[in-house]
């Protein structure tokens, strides 16, 4: 059986750190699920790793759906959590609920959405019909519109203040974890120690409960932003691009396809043939 929502807060109280890892093809998500890793997170970043948008807007419920299908055909041992998009929760909660259920029907085992205390209502009413929620708060890439880009959160006593009471609140409303998103790391220490449910933090630290990367960060295959908290392990797409370089110029010189490549008739059958 895979991780469950329980196995995820028991390693909490067992002050056992979580991994986290974004997910969103079938074969990746094979290779993060054989490595141990706890949760695979079908994020909305999608959008722009595997889509090539600017930002995470455009994302729609159907592109979710077919990441998340994809994921959970490569899942046997992580828990599966799926981004709810933009627009697809905003807008009224019955869109949430049912927005939430097709995620869940792709394969997902809980769903994660932004927001602090102004989406606790919605929270409560997902969890309330059977769907567990992962919230999200400090940056959220769906609101940036309104926040001037990608800053760090809680650098202030004011807004550190409002982002430990946007925690509180969304445990309160039933989330069983939260993503917290480029707080500064005293903050994310706090907010770890404050609730109960596990703290998964991105560029926030190393005093949360978990940590989550997007998997092409930690591969060093999508070059197009080198955010501060990416840890690369590899630089996977210099090494991608000089494969390809040298397909090529085998293509090119007909060093490829060789003997162990290609198939052969029946002997007796060519000589017919050549007759
Ligand atoms: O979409 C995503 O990858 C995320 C994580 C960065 C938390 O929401
Ligand atoms: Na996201």
């Amino acid at each position: 059986m895979h991780r469950s929502i329980l196995d995820i807060l028991k390693m909490k109280k067992e002050k056992k750190k979580i991994s986290v890892i974004t997910s969103y093809d079938y074969t990746l998500a094979s290779l993060c699920d054989k490595a141990g890793i706890d949760v695979l997170l079908v994020g909305d970043s999608a959008g722009m790793v595997m889509l090539g948008y600017e930002n995470t807007i455009p994302v729609t419920m159907d592109q979710m759906c077919m990441f998340t299908e994809a994921v959970s055909r490569a899942r046997k041992n992580a828990l599966l959590v799926s981004d709810l998009p933009f627009m697809s929760y905003q807008a009224s909660i019955e869109d949430a609920i049912s927005n939430s259920g097709k995620l869940i029907k792709s394969g997902a085992d809980a769903v994660k959405l932004e927001g602090g205390s102004i989406m606790a209502e919605t929270i409560s009413a997902i969890v309330d019909v059977g769907i567990p929620v992962m919230g999200h708060i400090g940056l959220q890439p769906q609101t940036t519109m309104l926040s001037q880009g990608y800053k760090v959160q809680g650098k202030t006593k004011d807004t550190a203040m409002k982002l430990i009471e946007d925690a509180k609140e969304l445990e309160k409303a039933g989330v069983f974890s939260i993503a917290l998103e480029m707080v500064s790391h005293e903050v994310a220490e706090i907010i770890s120690q404050t609730v109960s449910v596990p703290i998964i933090g991105i560029g926030s630290g190393v005093g949360c409960d978990g940590q989550v990367l997007v998997v092409q960060d930690l591969l060093g295959m999508y070059d197009k932003i080198k955010p501060k908290f990416a840890k690369r392990y590899m630089h996977l797409s210099e090494d991608i691009v000089k494969s390809l370089e040298d397909y090529k110029n085998d293509v090119i010189s007909g060093t490829f396809p060789a003997e162990e490549n290609w198939f052969s008739m029946e002997e007796d059958e060519l000589k017919k043939l050549r007759e």
